[in-house]
């Protein structure tokens, strides 16, 4: 059936991973992608969907309610995906406002918009809100984040998606707006940002420069193969029940100094680098203000209700990343240039 669905922050990391498989899957159902191409938005990650007939790119800002609402004007929407926002941890401890405008503000504008648009007419209708594991705040050595787990959020970060979560929810209480959410560990894979702790160890080993690793390098991620996470979201767009929350977990834990050794073994065999080489680059320094100490996921409720399950083991997968960011030199090349040298110098200079 013919659909028209708002995919927010589609030019980012995940986002443009969603609307590739929307895009893809869907070629009934009309997407609008709408972000406001801040540093982490990127229209080269949608060069191989951006003519097709079913696809179409919005430049605007969540966080302006008034283009919110006309966009609502123009467009009839079934459904929304909403990812946009300010996503890394490190920028939100330098500049937490923009996090608040973007994340709980621009969430809210859009959980307007929708609320007139539909009128209370929800029949077909879904806002679907993506959100992080880091809501959940930080685990000791044991236990896992549920969908119970109450929420603790420690960064300016977590804490500004943990109040969108609460909107979503009061929306749903409240008004009786068809929503559902779900709360994601940390994401990899291609077209990621090299803020985020994979990508930037990919390039920074790649050009001979010191990889940064906060503190001891002892905290642990889950991390999740991006087109799982893509995966997941078609499922729960598709099938959750209004208002539930799913949790999407790699059940995949690596302390960050694992990792990095792992990567530099990979990048020594894909440079032709004698073994031990790219290790030599590890560098640790000043540990992140409230660095939060673990996440992990128990997933099993999206794999018992909905057959979800990760598809790719983690070595494959960095793989698989590692020769994406290597045979796309001139992505990276676009995307650290100015905003991010200025960026980098800031947060690396004096640790
Ligand atoms: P990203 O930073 O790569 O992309 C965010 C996108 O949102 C960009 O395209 C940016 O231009 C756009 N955007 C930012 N502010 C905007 C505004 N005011 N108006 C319109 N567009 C705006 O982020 P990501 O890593 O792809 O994360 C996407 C979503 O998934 C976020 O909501 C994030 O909280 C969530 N999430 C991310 C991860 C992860 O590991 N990256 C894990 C779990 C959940
Ligand atoms: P990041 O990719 O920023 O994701 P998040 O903070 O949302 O989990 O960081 C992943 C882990 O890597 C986190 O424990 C912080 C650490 N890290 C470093 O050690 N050095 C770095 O330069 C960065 C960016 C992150």
């Amino acid at each position: 059936m013919k659909k028209t669905i708002l995919i927010t922050g589609g030019a980012g990391f995940i986002g443009s991973h969603v609307v590739r498989l929307f895009v893809n899957s869907y070629p009934d159902y009309d997407i609008v992608n709408l972000d406001a191409l801040t540093y982490a938005g990127n229209l080269d990650n949608l060069t191989d969907v951006a003519d097709k007939p079913n696809y179409q790119f919005v430049k605007a800002d969540i966080t302006k309610e008034k283009s919110i609402a006309d966009l609502f004007t123009r467009y009839s929407f079934d459904g929304i995906i909403h990812l946009a926002a300010e996503s890394h941890v490190d920028r939100s401890i330098a500049d937490p406002l923009a996090f608040i405008r973007t994340n709980i503000i621009g969430t809210i504008n859009l959980l307007n918009a929708a609320k007139i648009q539909w009128n209370g007419n929800f029949e077909g209708k879904r806002f679907y809100h993506i959100s992080t594991d880091e809501v959940y705040g930080s685990l000791g050595k044991d236990g896992m984040f549920t969908e119970t787990t109450p929420y603790d959020p420690r960064s300016p970060y977590s804490s500004s998606k943990a109040s969108s979560d609460m909107l979503v929810r009061a929306y749903f209480h409240t008004y009786n707006l068809p929503v559902v959410i779900s709360n994601c560990s940390n994401n990899y894979g291609a077209n990621q940002f090299p803020e985020k702790l994979i990508p930037l160890a990919i390039n920074n080993i790649k050009n001979n420069k010191p990889i940064p690793i906060y503190g001891k390098g002892d905290n642990i991620r889950d991390w999740l193969w991006v087109d799982d996470h893509a995966r997941a979201i078609d499922l729960i767009y598709h099938q959750a029940k209004n208002g539930e929350t799913y949790n999407i977990g790699g059940i995949n834990e690596w302390t960050n100094i694992d990792l990095i050794h792992k990567l530099c073994e990979i990048m020594d065999e894909k440079l032709g680098r004698v073994k031990g080489e790219s290790a030599k680059l590890i560098t640790f320094v000043t540990d992140r203000a409230g660095h939060d100490m673990r996440y992990a996921i128990d997933s099993s409720k999206l794999q018992r209700e909905l057959g979800w399950t990760p598809s790719l083991q983690f070595e494959e997968g960095l793989e698989k990343t590692v020769d994406w960011y290597l045979a796309n030199e001139i992505w990276m090349e676009h995307i650290t240039s100015g905003e991010y040298l200025k960026y980098y110098e800031n947060q690396y200079a004096n640790r």
